[in-house]
């Protein structure tokens, strides 16, 4: 057992990163009684529902959990924090944005941080800041991508040499090949989200899942560059109009517009791929299954201790 996994009193190396209208108690709690650390992606819910599925993880898991708050989508991040701290929450995860504002008030309610970062001056920053772990997400990773654009396996290395605290890969991990590399690149933990929306217990359509598993080397995309807001897609019906439209010069409001969360919803949600995007990472070519999120986990342990054992040099 290591540090990050006595910080955050977790059974196995696993995080769930906070997905928007994903990351919801089901799989959170999945995620936790499997002994990971379950999130719940605070997206841009109403404090309301918000308030009301962190009741739900609750009455369901009495393993530790964490909620993630992407600070520049959320319109309230006050009002989240609160809740939170109401509800005692044992960590929160900051991402999207400057986390510094935000972490005093945290570590007063003896609220674990942990900040989501993509380049090391960020994750020094954050550190100084307070932060008691940096999840270091690479450019391979699903979804809001930084413009820095650096890959998980030159990232994590650069982090991990300067701060102290632990460090998180995100970003391209679905193997326990994945999980043993991010190990050995210095992280202490990973976090998964492709991989975690191809599973059972994961609430969205199966369209969505069934085009993770049936996705080639080729099957993402990146989209929003002409307007400094990166997403990388499942290279869908819908994401390739995405990049017609840019090719056609719409404008940031219209970008926004047909990537808002009703686009997402119907994506990802309602399963129509034509119609609305869906998130995906680079790993979704290694993903051919839906196994349940404790199967994966064993079968990513098991996979990481085997291939550790047959290494030679
Ligand atoms: C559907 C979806 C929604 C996401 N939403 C958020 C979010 O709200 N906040 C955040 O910090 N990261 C978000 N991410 C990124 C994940 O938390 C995670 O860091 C990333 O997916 C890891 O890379 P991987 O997909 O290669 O495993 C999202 C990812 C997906 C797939």
């Amino acid at each position: 057992m290591n540090d990050l996994m006595k910080l955050l009193n977790i059974d196995v190396p696993f995080l769930q990163g906070g997905m928007g209208n994903v990351s919801h108690p089901d799989l959170a709690v999945s995620v936790s009684e499997a002994g990971g650390l379950g999130t719940l992606g605070a997206g841009t819910l109403s404090p309301s529902v918000f308030e009301k599925m962190v009741k739900e993880v609750r009455s369901q898991t009495h393993k530790p959990f964490s909620i993630n708050v992407p600070l520049s989508v959320h319109p309230d991040v006050q009002k989240i924090l609160s809740i939170a701290a109401k509800h005692h929450v044992p960590v929160v995860s900051l991402s999207a944005g400057n986390p510094s504002p935000y972490i005093e008030m945290l570590k007063k309610e003896n609220i674990i941080v942990m900040c989501v970062v993509s380049n090391p001056s960020q994750a020094l920053k954050a550190e100084k800041a307070g932060a008691d772990v940096i999840i270091a997400e690479g450019f391979e990773a699903a979804g809001i991508n930084a413009n820095d654009e650096l890959t998980t396996f030159t990232l994590i290395p650069q982090v991990a040499s300067v701060v102290k605290a632990p460090v998180v890969a995100a970003g391209g991990i679905g193997d326990g090949r994945g999980l043993l590399a991010a190990l050995s690149l210095g992280a202490q933990g990973v976090q998964l989200g492709t991989r975690l929306i191809a599973t059972e217990d994961a609430n969205v359509h199966s369209n969505y899942k069934q085009a993770i598993c049936k996705s080639d080397a080729s099957g993402t995309v990146i989209t929003g560059r002409p307007y400094k807001k990166i997403r990388r897609l499942l290279k869908t019906t819908y994401a390739n109009q995405l990049l017609e439209w840019e090719k056609n010069k719409i404008s940031a409001e219209e970008y926004d517009q047909k990537t808002d969360e009703s686009c997402h919803i119907k994506g990802a949600i309602e399963g129509k791929l034509t119609e609305g995007h869906v998130n995906a990472g680079q790993v979704s070519s290694l993903i051919e299954d839906l196994p349940t999120v404790s199967e994966l986990f064993q079968r990513m342990m098991n996979e990481a201790r085997t291939v550790s054992n047959h290494l030679s040099f």
